[in-house]
């Protein structure tokens, strides 16, 4: 049987994380210089093999435990193809997309793997169903997944998203630039996700205003992405970032981030996904992104990536 290979891009949310859970809307866009990659071969013998060396992971598929989330990955992509047959693969998975760090490792995994996978078995997935099932998968993480990270990867385009809605396509009338700051803290969106769902279940009017104003935010940034003035975004971070502050779902080193981006030239900043570490993105111009990165390492960020959105 013919090697098969995918790869999916990762992601940052522009605007509107956490409220996106809440039913406002959110931006995301996706990020090619790091993605998630999938190789599916013969292997050669007759039991299906599964590698994730980023993860010291070398394993015949079947001694994985019932709940290892690569195993429930797999099991998903057979369930959605249903019977057929589906001869023994070594799966190969390797990703540059930091985990946990709120810029879809997961997500990318899954969707690389759910077309890799299907394609080896000569049935090809179309771009709906691969984003379904890596909605799926995501559940396994946590339980309420609005659904961006996986129509962002799948579709690998910008995205203006309702969690419920047909999702559509952001049209970015100017490119612009972000530069991408990793505070090296791993977080698991569960669980910065099940605090604020624990808050707003005490105090559901305060936490709904807050959502939308986000969810404010995310309209107003809409419109500037779409009319060609990207550097309007700027003010729009800032307050967005606050607002996830009120959340409690920013810290010391992603404020840090945040502020030193400011004083380095940025246009505006915040924290991206969700949350409590992982990344911040800060909106710069071309001729100042170069300073704003240093900064950025000086501050203590992990790594930067420079990104062009169009
Ligand atoms: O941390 P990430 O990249 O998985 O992004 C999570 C975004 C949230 O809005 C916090 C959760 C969600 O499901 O939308």
């Amino acid at each position: 049987m013919p090697a098969s290979e995918s790869s999916a891009p990762g992601k940052v949310i522009l605007f509107g994380e956490h409220a996106v859970v809440y039913g406002r809307p959110a931006l995301a866009v996706p990020v090619n210089q790091i993605k998630a990659r999938v190789l599916v071969e013969d292997p050669g013998q007759n039991e299906s093999w599964i590698e994730a060396p980023d993860i010291g992971l070398n394993s015949p598929l079947k001694e994985l435990s019932a709940d290892h989330p690569l195993l429930l990955a797999v099991q998903q992509v057979t369930t959605m193809l249903g019977p057929g047959p589906q001869a023994p693969a070594r799966i190969k998975i390797s990703s540059t997309i930091p985990i946990a760090s709120g810029l879809g490792s997961g997500a990318a995994v899954s969707v690389a793997l759910a077309r890799a996978l299907s394609a080896y078995w000569g049935r090809p997935l179309a771009d709906e169903q691969v984003s379904e099932l890596a909605y799926r998968i995501d559940q396994n993480y946590h339980g309420t997944p609005s659904g961006i990270d996986n129509t962002v990867i799948a579709y690998a385009q910008p995205v203006w998203y309702v969690r419920g809605q047909p999702f559509e396509r952001l049209f970015c009338a100017a490119p612009f630039h972000l530069v991408i700051a990793d505070t090296g803290i791993s977080s698991p969106t569960a669980a910065a996700v099940g605090d604020v769902r624990r808050r707003w279940s005490e105090a559901p009017e305060i936490y709904e205003a807050i959502f939308d104003r986000i969810g404010e935010i995310a309209c107003q940034a809409r419109k500037w992405i779409e009319a060609g003035q990207p550097d309007e975004l700027g003010p729009l971070m800032q307050a967005n970032h606050t607002l996830l502050q009120n959340l409690d779902v920013s810290c010391p080193e992603l404020d840090r981030l945040v502020s030193s981006a400011m004083r380095a030239g940025a246009l505006g900043a915040k924290l991206c996904g969700g949350g409590r570490g992982g990344n911040m993105i800060a909106l710069v111009r071309p001729e100042t992104a170069e300073a704003v990165a240093s900064a950025l390492v000086q501050a203590g960020a992990r790594r930067t990536i420079s990104t062009r959105v169009e």
